[in-house]
């Protein structure tokens, strides 16, 4: 056994050298993988009589793409594109071994091996778009030339993971295997020496061109995603994959570095890294509470659609109502959302019904003696959930966790109803929950660490993406929201439509602009709010609310009564020529000068709020760190992945453009616009919001 660098190792073994890559967790082709791999191609070659060389990981995968770390950062040799061809050109065949994930970078290695086998389980993938990038080592060359251009294409342009049964009928793998990857290295290099197996090089396959299926693929892009850069990029290298192969590499190249140097391609790393270190907080090490059993109450929306996810986790849920009807229509709701995840292939349609068995429904409280944990979804209203939460601390056993899934009330007073504090914690699901990926996980004053372990620990199981948040009215989304939506009705009293509004933030990158989503959750939650929120608005506070009441008093609701912002019928959604009528009347009754604004300024001001809202949120802990707020936005308010989360988007701008934007602001609304003190501490001492994820 020759160990090259610690990382990769070579074993010889008759005629065979058996290339070892050993780079936990998912050996990522970092700098010191690639030496090792190229020390250990020449090292092995210059053994004597070596029939073949093979290259299998070790762990739970062959490579799983490059080293996403490294990215942003000055590159260093030696260059996966020229390993990669290293690869191809050595005289010596050399097949390559895939276990677990082959994915990016990992799978392009493969491509440039003489034979790819793969053992049963594989996955292999080109998800570099995820990442705003193309597929930068052979991908997008080597592919095509494998699988012809439409297949190529839309595994490039999809990112999605391939089976390995579809990777072999496709002619990306050539053989599947059962096994431990060194047993099969073992076995693929003696047929190659038998000639069992066939060997050959990829770049010596001629593709054709087919410039319709490319331009009808660009055409389509164009309409959905003509604001993303990497998509296009992969078209045209995708484009060159019928010229000589040296020339396609060179185009892949070139338009590979132009991604690099993209915010976007910043944005999506920041998305990335931010989704799996959300769950890093100084709980994670605490060991959570067992929780098998889970007790839901209230069956409506928000109570189907938690006891949805719950189920399709395997957990047993008791699902409680106090009147039959609503439980009834609450288990029917339950068991569509299943079979809503069948359709979306969420759910294999053979557990279905086992999945359906672990639902319990129940009249009354008192059936969750035995739960381990209960989620509180009923009316938002204190009372009534302090009523719940006594009820609660009577029947559950000693060391249950009683949870609310509140959006904003306050989780201390609830708690403070119980005998048992340190039990209770928020867990803010967001709506449909069984789709919604975001938790918020809402730590009380006197919570226990372990229970909020706890919340961690669910949120990984139900596959959400869980974020600690403080306690204040909203946590830390609809914190954010309640204030930023705020300009977008200050922008439609003075002068904007909702429409253009929408219009503007839906061109940022927004899923859906804010008119389109309050029409969507339902104009009456926001009067709600509002007539709750009256009392305590404070004198010098520019009411925002003015439009939305008239709409709201004219039986307008959104989405569900036909008409609100927009008409609906059926799914279609058209202008609602009323409204006009409306805001101009409003405008009138308040003396509004009208004024013009165009898209670009009403981004500005919409993100300037947001931002400056969640740098408050930041001051006062109610979010540990700016990744957090990020990864809110990401996650459950359809804020543009590419843009990374208002945060990151933040650092883009720098704080003394945001100061000075809302220093102009502030002429016209004072107590609106303020500067927070952080931004202007960390104009002061050059800090990023990236600098303080750690
Ligand atoms: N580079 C660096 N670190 C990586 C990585 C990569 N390519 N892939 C995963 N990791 C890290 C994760 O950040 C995580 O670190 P942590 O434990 O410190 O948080 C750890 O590896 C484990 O990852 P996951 O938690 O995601 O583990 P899973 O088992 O859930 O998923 C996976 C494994 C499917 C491999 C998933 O990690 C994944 O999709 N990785 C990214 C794959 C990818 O995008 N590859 C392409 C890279 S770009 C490229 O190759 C460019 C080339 O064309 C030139």
């Amino acid at each position: 056994m020759q160990n090259i660098n610690g990382i990769v190792s070579v074993e010889i073994n008759n005629k065979i050298a058996l290339i070892c890559l050993d780079n936990p967790p998912v050996n990522a082709a970092s700098q010191a993988l690639r030496d090792g791999l190229q020390k250990a191609l020449i090292w092995a070659s210059s053994q004597n009589d070596i029939g073949v060389i093979v290259i299998y990981g070790a762990g739970r995968t062959f490579v799983a793409g490059a080293d996403i770390k490294e990215f942003g950062k000055q590159p260093l040799a030696p260059f996966l594109p020229d390993l990669v061809n290293e690869i191809e050109q050595a005289e010596i065949p050399v097949i390559s071994v895939l276990h677990g994930t082959a994915l990016g970078g990992g799978l392009e290695i493969a491509l440039g091996t003489h034979a790819r086998v793969g053992i049963e389980g594989l996955k292999v993938g080109l998800p570099e778009i995820h990442l705003g990038l193309l597929p930068g080592a052979g991908g997008t060359q080597r592919t095509p030339r494998l699988c012809g251009i439409p297949a190529a294409l839309d595994m490039i342009l999809s990112g999605r993971h391939i089976h390995a049964q579809e990777a072999l009928e496709m002619g990306l793998i050539d053989k599947l295997y059962d096994g431990q990857p060194r047993d099969v290295a073992m076995e693929a290099a003696q047929e190659v020496l038998i000639g069992k197996l066939e060997t050959h090089r990829t770049d010596q396959i001629i593709t054709k061109s087919n410039n319709v299926h490319l331009d009808e693929v660009e055409a389509r892009l164009l309409q959905t995603h003509s604001h993303l850069f990497s998509p296009h990029k992969c078209i045209e290298a995708v484009r060159a994959c019928s010229l000589p192969i040296e020339e396609g590499l060179r185009i892949e190249r070139q338009a590979f570095e132009e991604c690099m140097e993209t915010p976007q391609r910043a944005g999506l790393i920041h998305a990335f890294f931010g989704e799996r270190s959300v769950s890093r907080v100084p709980e994670s090490k605490i060991a959570p509470r067992q929780v098998e059993h889970i007790g839901i109450i209230g069956a409506g929306t928000m109570g189907s659609g938690i006891a949805t996810t719950c189920l399709m986790a395997g957990l047993r849920v008791t699902l409680i109502e106090n009147v039959q009807e609503n439980l009834n229509e609450g288990t029917a709701k339950v068991k569509r959302n299943l079979q809503d995840s069948v359709k979306r292939g969420k759910l294999q349609a053979e557990n279905l019904s086992k999945t359906q068995s672990l639902l319990q429904p129940a009249l009354g409280i008192e059936y969750l003696d035995q739960v381990d944990l209960v989620i509180e979804a009923a009316f938002e209203d204190m009372d009534i959930k302090k009523e719940i939460f006594r009820k609660l601390d009577s029947v559950c056993k000693a060391g249950a966790i009683l949870a609310s899934n509140t959006s904003y009330l306050d989780i201390n007073q609830i708690a403070a109803i119980t005998s048992r504090p340190q039990d209770v914690i928020g867990l803010h699901f967001f709506s449909p929950a069984h789709v919604m990926r975001l938790l918020e996980i809402v730590v009380g004053k006197k919570t226990d660490p372990a229970v909020t372990a706890t919340g961690f620990s669910l949120a990984k199981k139900l596959r959400k993406v869980g974020v600690k948040a403080g306690v204040c009215d909203g946590f830390i989304g609809n914190r954010i929201l309640a204030h930023y939506r705020k300009t977008a009705a200050y922008l439609v009293l003075d002068g904007a439509h909702p429409q253009q509004v929408d219009q503007a933030l839906e061109s940022f990158g927004f899923a859906m602009g804010p008119y389109k989503v309050t029409d969507l959750a339902g104009l009456d939650i926001d009067w709600m709010t509002r007539r709750r929120k009256a009392p305590t608005r404070p004198k010098e506070e520019r009411y925002s609310g003015e439009i939305a009441d008239r709409i709201c008093e004219s039986g307008w609701f959104g989405r569900k009564s036909g008409q609100g912002y927009y008409l609906y019928k059926g799914r279609d959604i058209h202008t609602n020529p009323d409204i006009d009528a409306i805001i101009n009347a409003e405008r009138q009754k308040a003396g509004i000068t009208v004024q013009k604004f165009n898209n670009k300024e009403i981004v500005k001001r919409y993100m300037t709020a947001m931002i400056s809202e969640a740098v408050r949120v930041l001051e006062e802990r109610i979010a540990a760190r700016p990744l957090d707020v990020d990864m809110v936005f990401l996650f459950g308010y359809g804020f543009p992945r590419h843009r990374g989360g208002p945060l990151h988007y933040a650092d883009t701008l720098g704080p003394q453009e945001l100061i000075s934007r809302i220093e102009t602001y502030a002429k016209e609304d004072s107590h609106y616009w303020k500067v927070p003190d952080m931004l202007r501490q960390m104009a002061l001492d050059g800090t990023k919001f990236s600098d303080l994820n750690g």
